[in-house]
């Protein structure tokens, strides 16, 4: 046994004490996290999880949230927080975010509960008691008792959660479905994070296949196919359970993808979104890439552009349509200069770039690695690529993906030849 797994027991059974805490703050909430977990790296194996490097997570959920409460007009807010571990982010969410009517806060961890309670306590969160509902359950059975209660609840006292979070160690792809059965069926907010980022990112290529039914594919721009493989999942779900969703935001973070998602239930529309599932076609040995859109998979043996026989592959089935809403992001960059988070600055940095990616087309290029390749003697600016590209009549744009890389319509060889160019 491990000497966490140790502590687990020993705290499953004993009163904790002062010292067993250490006071932490974030937002406006303070919060104890164990002292026996300080040292550990943020992982499965901490007594209660906690890990401050997410607080940027945690910081954008809320600015989400009140964008949210704010353009879909959603007067009270019936949130499941359904994996709390400390309840950090629902206590920052109730002393940060306006209109919250009732939030469940759930954890499987039974230490993770006493953790949550004395947190709530701390935070003077307690009353009234009607609003929060702690429980220790899987996720799966709250969000599916959350869905079946709501069958047996008279019309007028119907209130199905407009936001459910969904925060596990690794794939959240087991708890989409109860997810969409309990969440409101229109205009309701899924929050998604997965950190299994080597099985969207295309190191474990199996494990991607048998969890996400998609294959993903190691490239200079496997963030931006892992995010759209995890999208074109959970539209997948919701489209089994006849909703469908409109992604409002996704980001890619250090070791984390976070998507946002707007749900829906109009049928045509839905099978209208079907349309928005495909391929990416890439070529390993130029780096020659092509989407296919709504059309059956189907591979060249040799690449359109180097024309080197056996070098394509792909990623997919993947989402292919818009990534962000133009409208969210922009009220989430306001409210971030109001409310000023730490975090404020890598928020701004990281949101303005999603903004530069709408309407840009799937994939990035290093500009790093082309110029290397390329074997330039420097690499130029980003502003100074940019410029020559659009010179020439070309849409481009920088990416939040890949702080080094570019967004842009022009193919290729252009792109080479334009880097060729700054040379001279
Ligand atoms: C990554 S942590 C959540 C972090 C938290 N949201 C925060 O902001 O600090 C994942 C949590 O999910 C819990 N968990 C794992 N499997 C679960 C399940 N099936 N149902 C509910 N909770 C689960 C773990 O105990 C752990 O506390």
């Amino acid at each position: 046994m491990d000497l966490n797994n140790y502590y687990y027991n020993v705290f499953k059974h004993k009163k904790m004490e002062v010292k067993d805490f250490i006071i932490n703050r974030e937002g406006l909430a303070d919060f104890y996290v164990l002292a026996i977990d300080e040292n550990t790296v943020p992982s499965k194996s901490m007594v209660v999880f906690y890990n401050k490097k997410m607080m940027i997570n945690r910081d954008i959920t809320n600015l989400a949230i009140t964008a949210y409460n704010k353009i879909y007009s959603q007067k009270s807010l019936i949130i499941v927080d359904s994996m709390a571990a400390s309840g950090v982010s629902s206590i920052r969410i109730l002393k940060e975010c306006r209109n919250v009517k009732k939030i469940y806060i759930n954890d499987i961890n039974p230490i993770a509960i006493k953790l949550i309670k004395k947190n709530i306590t701390l935070n003077k969160l307690d009353k009234p008691k009607h609003k929060i509902e702690i429980s220790r359950k899987d996720a799966n059975f709250l969000l599916s008792e959350i869905a079946q209660d709501d069958c047996f609840t008279s019309e007028q006292e119907k209130y199905k959660p407009n936001i459910i979070s969904i925060d596990p160690f690794g794939t959240p792809n087991r708890y989409l479905n109860s997810a969409f059965k309990a969440i409101q069926k229109v205009n309701g907010l899924l929050c998604v994070t997965a950190t299994d980022t080597p099985v969207l990112f295309g190191i474990k290529q199996n494990a991607c296949l048998r969890k996400y039914l998609s294959k993903s594919l190691h490239s200079e721009y496997c963030k931006e196919i892992g995010a759209r493989i995890l999208i074109y999942f959970i539209s997948r779900m919701a489209n089994i359970n006849n909703l469908g969703i409109i992604p409002l935001l996704t980001f890619s973070y250090k070791h984390f993808i976070r998507i946002f998602a707007l749900t829906f239930k109009n049928k045509e529309i839905i099978t209208k979104f079907i349309k928005n599932y495909g391929y990416i076609i890439h070529c390993q040995y130029c780096g020659y890439r092509t989407t296919l859109k709504n059309q059956p998979l189907h591979i060249f043996e040799n690449c359109p552009l180097c024309n080197t026989k056996d070098t394509l592959d792909y990623a997919g089935p993947l989402w292919l349509e818009e990534i962000h809403d133009n409208q969210f992001i922009k009220e989430i960059l306001i409210l971030n200069q109001k409310i000023g988070y730490k975090c404020k600055n890598r928020i701004d940095k990281l949101l303005n770039l999603a903004l530069e990616e709408i309407n840009m087309p799937v994939s990035y290029y290093n500009i790093h690695k082309l110029s290397q390749n390329l074997k330039l003697p420097y690499v130029p600016k980003m502003h100074v690529i940019q410029n020559k590209i659009k010179e020439k009549g070309y849409k481009v744009s920088r990416t939040h993906f890949d702080f080094l890389s570019i967004k842009t319509n022009m193919g290729l060889n252009l792109i080479k030849d334009s880097l060729l160019d700054l040379k001279s």
